[in-house]
């Protein structure tokens, strides 16, 4: 069997594929900057309160994020951690 996996390196990945790992590395990474990931992995949040939480944390604690990063991981923690 070959496995067809390509480990994106930027995040560069283009397409409607709903494959999470590259959500879920981009998360990983930047969501444990400052707290551990159990910070946002103990919550569940609708979208909005995601959105809230991901804005706040970019722009008032300082996570390095762009907005589509941001949008990114809003995505991500809303369909998986939503509520
Ligand atoms: C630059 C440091 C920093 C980074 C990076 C960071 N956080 Fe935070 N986070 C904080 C601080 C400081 C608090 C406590 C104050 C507050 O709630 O704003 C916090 C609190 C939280 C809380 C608990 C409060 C709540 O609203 O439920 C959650 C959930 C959370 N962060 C999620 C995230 C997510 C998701 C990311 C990645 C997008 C992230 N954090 C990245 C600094 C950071």
């Amino acid at each position: 069997m070959i496995a067809l996996l390509i480990i994106p390196f930027d995040g560069m990945a283009e397409g409607p594929d709903e494959d999470r790992s590259s959500e879920n590395a981009l998360f990983q990474q930047k969501c444990s900057l400052c707290h551990s990931i159990e910070r946002p992995t103990s919550k569940r949040k609708s979208e909005n309160g995601w959105r809230e939480t991901v804005m706040r944390m970019k722009n008032v604690n300082g996570c390095p994020l762009s907005e589509e990063e941001a949008e990114r991981i809003i995505r991500y923690l809303s369909d998986t951690r939503g509520k």
